[in-house]
C-alpha cells in the first residue's frame, strides 16, 4: 500500500462484493459462511479505504434480484446486514465515517430498516468517507424512478421538460449529491456490471479479480488502486489533449 501515489487514489470506489458462495463450495462450506467471511472483508475494506482517505466507498451488498435466492439464505443475509449494522456503528463513529444506504429501502425488513435509521442518523454528522451500501439495489429500477419523478414534475407544470439535463437526470437518482465513481472493482472473475450504477458508472475504470470477495484484503486492494494508477482516463479526449492540460477548440 505504501508504494502508492496517495494523491491519485479514486474519490470514490464501488465493489460488486462477489464470489462468497463460490468460497464457500470450495470449502465444503454452506453459503452462508462465505456471507459471514464476506462481512469480515468488509470491515477490512472499509477501515482500510477509510485510512486511506477514499471519499466515497459504495458496496453492493443485495441486489433487487436477489430477493428470489432461497430463503433462507435471504433471512441469513438480512440478519447478518442487521448485526453489521449494529456492530459497526461504533467503529464508524471512531473512524469518521457517515453512513448512507441506496435501494429500495421499503422492500427491506422493519428490523433491518430500523438498524439502518439509526446508524444513519447517528452518523450524520460525520465528514469523512461517506460508506453506502447498495441494498434491494437495481439501477435500472433506479432510472426509471428517476424518470418517472421528472416527468410527474413536468405534468404539475413544476419543471419545463426542455430543462431536464444530464445534471437534473443525475440529481434525481439515490446516488443524488454523490460523485460518480470513477473505479469499479468486482471480485470472483465474473466480468458484468449486474445492473448496477449503470449510469454513474459512465466514465469509471472497471477493474475484474479472479480473487472471491472473502479472499480479497489489503493486498488485492492495493493491486487494484495500482492498476487504476496505470490507467489514463481520456474523458473521450486525446492523450495529447490530457497532456496540455486542456481541450483544443
Ligand atoms: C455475492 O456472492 C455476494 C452477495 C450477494 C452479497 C454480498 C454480501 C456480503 C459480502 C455480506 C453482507 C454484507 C454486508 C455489508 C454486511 P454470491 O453469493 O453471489 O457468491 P457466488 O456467486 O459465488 O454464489
Amino acid at each position: 500500500m505504501d508504494s502508492l501515489d496517495r494523491k491519485n487514489l479514486p474519490a470514490h470506489l464501488a465493489v460488486i462484493m462477489d464470489g462468497n458462495g463460490r468460497w464457500a463450495k470450495q470449502r465444503m462450506l454452506r453459503r452462508i459462511v462465505g456471507h459471514q467471511k464476506g462481512v469480515e472483508t468488509v470491515r477490512v475494506i472499509v477501515e482500510e479505504c477509510s485510512r486511506l482517505g477514499i471519499g466515497y466507498l459504495t458496496l453492493f451488498a443485495f441486489s433487487a434480484e436477489n430477493w428470489l435466492r432461497p430463503k433462507t439464505e435471504v433471512k441469513a443475509l438480512m440478519a447478518l446486514l442487521k448485526q453489521y449494522i449494529r456492530g459497526e456503528t461504533a467503529r464508524m463513529m471512531q473512524n469518521d465515517i457517515r453512513f448512507n444506504v441506496i435501494g429500495n429501502r421499503c422492500d427491506l425488513p422493519e428490523d433491518v430498516n430500523r438498524e439502518i435509521e439509526s446508524a444513519i442518523q447517528k452518523t450524520a454528522g460525520n465528514r469523512g468517507m461517506l460508506l453506502t451500501l447498495a441494498l434491494s439495489y437495481g439501477s435500472r429500477q433506479e432510472i426509471v424512478a428517476a424518470a418517472k419523478r421528472l416527468a410527474k414534475d413536468a405534468a404539475a407544470g413544476r419543471l419545463d421538460p426542455e430543462a431536464i439535463d444530464e445534471a437534473s437526470f443525475t440529481g434525481s437518482l439515490f446516488t443524488a449529491g454523490i460523485p460518480d465513481p470513477d473505479l469499479l472493482i468486482r471480485t470472483s472473475g465474473e466480468m458484468r456490471i449486474s445492473n448496477f450504477l449503470l449510469w454513474q458508472l459512465a466514465y469509471a475504470e472497471l477493474y475484474f479479480t479472479e480473487v472471491n470477495w472473502p479472499d480479497f484484503d489489503r493486498n488485492e486492494l492495493a493491486r487494484a488502486f495500482r492498476d487504476f494508477q496505470s490507467r489514463e482516463r481520456r474523458f473521450g479526449m486525446t492523450s495529447e489533449q490530457l497532456c496540455q492540460g486542456e481541450p483544443e477548440a
